[in-house]
């Protein structure tokens, strides 16, 4: 059997089109533009990169991206200072502080990106890390989705892949990635419907013993451990649905946290890296700063 791939590249972009005519209809209402502003502090190459993907995309749908570059160097007390400008800024619907933030070698001079993360509104949290966000996830009664778990659940329904009812195994325990998909696969109302919400899940990691024994029992597997390739053939189910959200640089290749080409001959159906998630990560960033300035407009605070 031949997995069929599931192609990230074009998902988001017909996702980006929508956006792009919702932001259209939404100004031409007398709605405000909609505006994201990245903060990114050092010259690291991704961040960088991941940065400039972020204020393009804005562009390409309308929406007004902004991004405040900070030299390497900026301490803790002048990132908080431009983060409550930003929450106080009413044109300002969405803050991203992009991570990881520099580590100073003084502990003195180091930034400590939780109370960094915690200082932003938030109503303008569109990663959804605020405490706040996180919670209302876990009440099954979210405002703001975390970009990419939201985009695994987007192409999961883009492809009809339903989870209800289904194991779902998640390998990797991050704020980012692993918690929060695992509560939303979990609950009842998804964000596109209960369909694709109402698994079974297991949330395994790198300390879960014999992982391969806890992988195979997924229906729908979901990889985001940041090992590169770690999974392999036989710790998939055949016909499985596989979900790879790593992105590891080996050599001069990025490669997944699976083993592509074995995946591919075992399961139903497998994202590549790159192609996969990565690019409906920063589509869900796009609906979710649309979202801040509807919600920003009818008086909504969180
Ligand atoms: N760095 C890697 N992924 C992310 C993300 O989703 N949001 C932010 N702010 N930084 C990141």
């Amino acid at each position: 059997m031949q997995a069929t791939i599931l192609d990230g590249k074009a998902t988001a972009a017909a996702i980006r089109e929508r956006i792009g005519q919702d932001v259209t209809r939404w100004m031409q209402s007398g709605g405000a533009v909609p505006c994201l502003t990245a903060i990114l502090v050092g010259d690291d190459p991704a961040s960088q990169v991941y940065v400039r993907n972020k204020h393009r995309a804005c562009q390409q749908v309308g929406i007004d991206g902004r991004v405040e570059r900070l030299p390497a160097e900026t301490g803790q007390a002048e990132l908080l200072e431009l983060v409550r400008r930003l929450n106080a800024d009413p044109e300002v619907h969405g803050i991203l502080v992009q991570l990881p933030l520099p580590q100073a070698d003084d502990p003195a001079a180091r930034i400590d990106p939780r109370e960094v993360l915690d200082a932003i509104d938030p109503a303008k949290d569109v990663d959804a890390f605020s405490p706040v966000n996180v919670g209302l996830i876990s009440q099954d009664r979210p405002r703001f989705l975390p970009c990419t778990p939201q985009g695994i659940v987007r192409l999961l329904a883009h492809y009809g892949l339903r989870t209800a009812g289904r194991r779902v195994v998640v390998i990797g325990r991050s704020d980012i990635v692993g918690k929060p998909i695992a509560m939303m696969l979990a609950s009842k109302d998804g964000v596109c419907g209960p369909d694709y919400a109402n698994a079974t899940v297991t949330l395994a990691h790198s300390r879960s013993s014999d992982l391969p024994s806890i992988t195979r029992e997924a229906d729908i597997l979901i990889a985001a451990v940041g090992r590169p390739e770690l999974i392999r053939g036989d710790w998939i189910r055949p016909g499985a649905v596989v979900i790879d959200v790593g992105i590891n640089r080996v050599g001069d290749r990025l490669v997944g946290d699976v083993a592509f080409d074995e995946a591919v001959a075992v399961a139903s159906a497998v994202t590549p890296v790159p192609g996969g998630i990565g690019p409906l990560t920063i589509a869900m960033l796009l609906q979710n700063t649309l979202d801040a300035a509807k919600r920003s407009a009818g008086g909504q605070t969180v």
